[in-house]
């Protein structure tokens, strides 16, 4: 069965991502058709990047590189939970990212953000970024407003026709995620 990680993108104490990341992972396990898993990017206590050698000669030489490249090797596709911070995505994130890259190639991707603006500059940047290491990022995206959709900017309770989108979201991760795991096996 594909193997779907839910990336939990924030590491700020009284994060809302916590939340949104849960929701999703609530949401997706109700499925049948994909194992999901919730990836929490805290309990990987990665450092500012410091590895001597670039990602793409897959040479590390540190035992918290080596976990989280076990850890994202293992998946299929991934569902990236972003916050927006100055327009783009948390640098805890996109230091995540970076560590890595043969492990996100010929994979897809899609995104649930949240923001003012539903997040929606954080994952186009991040789309960007994905693509340098030859993730197929999906169309469909759930974007979440911090006013709407959270009480006081902080407690989640969101629309119940974001539902309707997660399941959109998870279709077409789970279809490319399919079909790109037939190119890598190839
Ligand atoms: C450093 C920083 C920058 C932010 N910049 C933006 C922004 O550009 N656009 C936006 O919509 N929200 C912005 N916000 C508000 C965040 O969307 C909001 O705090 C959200 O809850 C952050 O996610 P987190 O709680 O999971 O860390 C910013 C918050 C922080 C901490």
């Amino acid at each position: 069965m594909l193997k779907v990680a839910i990336i939990l993108g924030s590491t700020r104490p009284g994060r809302n991502g916590e939340a949104v990341a849960r929701w999703v992972h609530g949401l997706a396990t109700k499925r049948g058709d994909a194992e999901f898993e919730l990836v929490d990017l805290q309990d990987f206590h990665l450092p500012l990047l410091d590895e001597p050698n670039p990602a793409t000669q897959h040479q590390y030489t540190k035992p918290h590189t080596q976990r989280w490249s076990e850890k994202i090797a293992s998946f299929d596709a991934y569902v990236f939970v972003t916050p927006e911070y100055n327009h783009g995505t948390s640098g805890a994130l996109k230091n995540a990212i970076d560590y890595l890259y043969t492990e996100w190639n010929n994979k897809a991707a899609g995104f649930v953000s949240y923001g003012s603006a539903g997040g929606a500059r954080a994952v186009e940047q991040l789309r960007l970024v994905l693509a340098e290491l030859q993730i197929a990022t999906v169309r469909a995206q759930v974007m979440l407003s911090l006013r709407a959709d959270f009480e006081n900017f902080k407690v989640f309770k969101p629309d119940p026709h974001h539902e309707k989108s997660v399941t959109t979201l998870l279709n077409q991760v789970i279809a490319w995620g399919g079909a790109l795991k037939t190119l890598r096996q190839a």
